[in-house]
């Protein structure tokens, strides 16, 4: 493929070396970006841009970085409308999941679904995604809860990551979710197994590049977290980790202990979970669709920003506490419901949501995210005049086309 160009209205780059505080997103007007399936070669105004170069002309339209989805549960079959419909007549999400509902409900039918049927779910939504103006999504495991079930839900994550025309796929083994009914005799014995041996030869097949855990009152405890966070780093994976979506048990300082990437929820964590996560560096990753599903309180975003912890956001899609795939919409609840400002959320779903995954930031090389010289040409081109009208709750896909390295993946 040689060079070709696109040009608009105006270019969102989230650049950070174009940002400014008048314009933290380093918006270009009257602009063009240059690319090839390899990367982008050129950002610029559309008078500059090289005239031997074919260039696609967009009109009013809008430009960004193709969004990126830092946390996902999307490898899920089956349905858990019966809940959603417990829960709105006041039943609570984990009285449900202690009488064998929630995640276990959704570890019965991906236990019943074959490695094909769970790929084919998970393609099929990522589809779904990249019209919404997703290019890149981390998917996490979880579901299988047994070492069996596990790797047939990191095999199907790994076909979709193998498969041509969807967006990037990070894969995250979610080594501690739930406890399977056959481990509540021993608990000690099933965290000990997945630290020391699952999440091992789940790092040496290649299965995944990070590894999660869920901490949390009636899930998993600092201690046993942490056993699997060691594990991880003697892997050679990353961590990200669910924590304070119901209650603050440590989980931020164990994230920033641990040097994971990204915490996440983080609905209940107090200011000295706030501290360890900014000066460790740790990015809060916001999941405003879960606290809506379960009708929260936000997050404290007020004192996360004044500390300096970079604000992701994303979807959690999972058949639960966010049964939704929309990207833009946590984006509108996270304007709407958190108070992000729309450029922090814009920021959150492309250039900081991408660092968080390790494909931007530190040099990496190519990252995405963000529309800069020696990126991957990762674009998302909108049906709107301007990047505050992403922020809207549409409720439908309102891109143009969507790149992903170069290469349609919508429109
Ligand atoms: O991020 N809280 C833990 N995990 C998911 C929900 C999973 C489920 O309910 O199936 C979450 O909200
Ligand atoms: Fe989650």
């Amino acid at each position: 493929m040689s060079l070709v160009g696109i040009a608009a209205k105006r270019i969102v780059t989230c650049d950070p070396a174009r940002a400014t505080k008048a314009d933290p997103l380093g918006v270009v007007e009257d602009a063009a970006v240059l690319y090839d399936e390899h990367s982008i070669s050129w950002v610029g105004p559309r008078a500059a841009a090289d005239g031997k170069v074919p260039i696609v002309d967009v009109g009013d339209r809008v430009v960004t970085p193709g969004l990126v989805d830092a946390h996902t549960h999307a490898a899920w079959v089956g349905s858990r409308h019966d809940e959603y419909v417990m829960k709105v007549a006041g039943a609570d999400y984990r009285a449900i999941a202690a009488a064998g509902g929630g995640i276990l409900s959704t570890y019965r039918a991906v236990a019943e679904a074959s490695e094909d049927e769970i790929a084919e779910a998970l393609s099929a939504r990522l589809r779904r995604m990249a019209s919404l103006g997703v290019t890149t999504c981390e998917v996490k495991s979880g579901y299988g809860l047994e070492p069996d079930g596990e790797r047939k839900q990191l095999r199907a994550i790994k076909r979709a990551r193998e498969t041509a025309g969807l967006p990037h796929v990070v894969a995250t083994f979610l080594a501690l979710h739930a406890l399977p009914s056959s481990a509540v005799a021993s608990r000690d014995h099933y965290v000990l197994r997945v630290a020391t041996s699952l999440v091992p030869e789940i790092a040496s097949a290649g299965l995944a590049d990070f590894v999660d855990a869920y901490v949390d009152h009636n899930a998993f405890g600092v201690d046993e977290a942490r056993l699997v966070c060691d594990g991880a780093r003697r892997a050679g994976l990353g961590v990200r980790l669910h924590v304070g979506q119901f209650a603050d048990v440590g989980g931020a300082q164990l994230a920033a202990e641990v040097g994971a990437r990204s915490a996440d929820h983080l609905e209940n964590v107090g200011a000295a979970g706030i501290a360890a996560l900014a000066s460790a560096g740790v990015a809060a990753t916001l999941l405003p669709i879960a606290s809506f599903t379960l009708g929260q309180a936000p997050p404290p975003v007020a004192a996360l920003r004044a500390a300096g912890v970079p604000l992701v956001v994303a979807s959690d899609a999972n058949p639960g506490t966010a049964p939704s795939e929309s990207l833009p919409l946590a984006m509108a609840l996270a304007v709407r419901m958190y108070g992000l400002t729309p450029a922090e959320a814009i920021l959150g779903a492309t250039r900081l949501a991408a660092v968080s995954l390790g494909l931007a930031g530190g040099g990496v090389p190519r990252p995405r995210g963000a529309l800069v010289p020696g990126a991957r040409a990762d674009v998302a081109v909108w049906d709107l005049p301007h990047e505050n009208a992403i922020l809207q709750p549409w409720g439908v896909a309102k891109t143009h086309f969507v790149l992903r390295d170069g290469v349609r993946i919508h429109g």
